[in-house]
């Protein structure tokens, strides 16, 4: 029941932060430290490079996740889109562990690779939102989100709570390899809830940014670095998927190699700039779409602010920031699908679950 919201994407943008809150406390023992089963997390010890595989906005949870578990933990992470895995199946590792990513758990395209590595004997983890999908059945593990169920096409709870699920697991097979915490992650989740309710309290000024940027527009560009490309990816999606502008998300230092040649006068470009090591380039990069007469718009975090930018962050630890900052994205492109009078929750030829390949 979506209540007294219009839509439920709305709805499930707002639940977030709670969403933040539960994960932790269902991931809590009763010491309060946040753990997990020891087998998965014996698998993932056991593996010299983790493959992770899903579809769409799960597909990019994955990218986030493999930063997480590559800075935790020192595995090697590779990040692959269902539907080339299964066709195109890459070399292998002498022991691979592999991790499934699915709001649904019924995905069609990642189910089939599931299978091809079972009958391969290869043990699997399926993260995903349903208890007793397909996707988790099949596969010898499961983790499951904990935001409840998600019923608008456009993924938004769904993807913060599987960063959420992969950094507690990272966070888990960091303490079992003996490793010192960079920082306390249920604390660092918790704050990441509070910076969500900030970024949600913002909606109206989202919604005339959105107003602003998107109105009669055909095409817009999300670009970012590092962790913020991969935001950008996400953002990207979920834009075009309920609005139908035309959305690429970009690789800031990659625009000047091609893409830059489609920035005409009012194009829009939002850029993420949330990661200390990239911030300069990347504004570099939205000032070279500027002087092409890009509409330019930043999504920042107050460390990294500067008085010109349109939205700030609070900040969060830099590797989880993806968690806050996608919370703008999701509201603008609500924003953008909500102006053109259009059917926010199910955009046309889509499905919330794609059950064919
Ligand atoms: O249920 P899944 O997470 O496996 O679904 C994967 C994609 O179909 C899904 O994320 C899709 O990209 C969303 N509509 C994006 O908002």
């Amino acid at each position: 029941d979506k209540g007294t919201y219009p839509f439920y994407m709305l709805k499930e943008i707002d639940e977030q932060p709670a969403a933040m809150r539960r994960i932790v406390q269902t991931y809590q023992n009763d010491a309060g430290e946040l753990t997990i089963d020891e087998d998965i997390v014996n698998a993932m010890l056991a593996s010299d490079r983790i493959y992770i595989i899903g579809a769409g906005t799960s597909m990019h949870a994955g990218l986030v996740g493999s930063q997480l578990i590559e800075q935790l933990n020192g595995i090697p992470v590779e990040v692959h889109v269902a539907s080339e895995f299964a066709y195109n199946m890459p070399i292998l590792t002498e022991k691979p562990f592999f991790i499934f990513l699915s709001q649904s758990g019924e995905t069609a395209d990642s189910r089939q690779v599931l299978v091809q590595l079972n009958q391969l004997g290869y043990d699997a983890l399926t993260i995903t939102n349903v208890k007793g999908s397909t996707l988790s059945r099949e596969a010898k593990y499961t983790l499951l989100l904990h935001v409840g169920p998600e019923i608008a096409v456009a993924s938004t709870k769904a993807y913060t709570g599987q960063i959420a699920v992969m950094a507690i697991l990272a966070d888990a097979v960091r303490q079992a390899q003996g490793k010192a915490a960079p920082f306390d992650m249920g604390q660092e989740l918790s704050l990441i809830a509070n910076a969500m309710e900030t970024m949600i309290d913002e909606k109206d000024h989202i919604h005339e940014i959105a107003t602003d940027l998107f109105t009669d527009k055909r095409h817009a560009f999300y670009i970012g670095r590092g962790m913020d490309y991969y935001v950008s990816s996400e953002a990207a999606l979920k834009l075009k998927e309920i609005s139908y502008i035309q959305t690429e998300g970009f690789a800031g230092g990659e625009l000047k190699h091609g893409t830059i040649s489609l920035v005409e006068d009012g194009t829009p470009v939002i850029a993420f700039i949330t990661q200390q090591n990239t911030a300069a380039h990347t504004r570099g990069n939205l000032e070279e779409t500027r002087s092409r007469g890009a509409q330019t718009a930043v999504i920042t975090t107050e460390a990294l602010a500067r008085e010109t930018d349109q939205i700030v962050l609070p900040t969060v630890n830099e590797l989880l920031t993806p968690l806050v900052s996608v919370v703008p994205a999701q509201l603008l492109a609500y924003y953008a699908s909500l102006d053109r009078g259009l059917d926010v929750d199910k955009p046309r030829n889509l499905a919330k679950a794609v059950t064919v390949e």
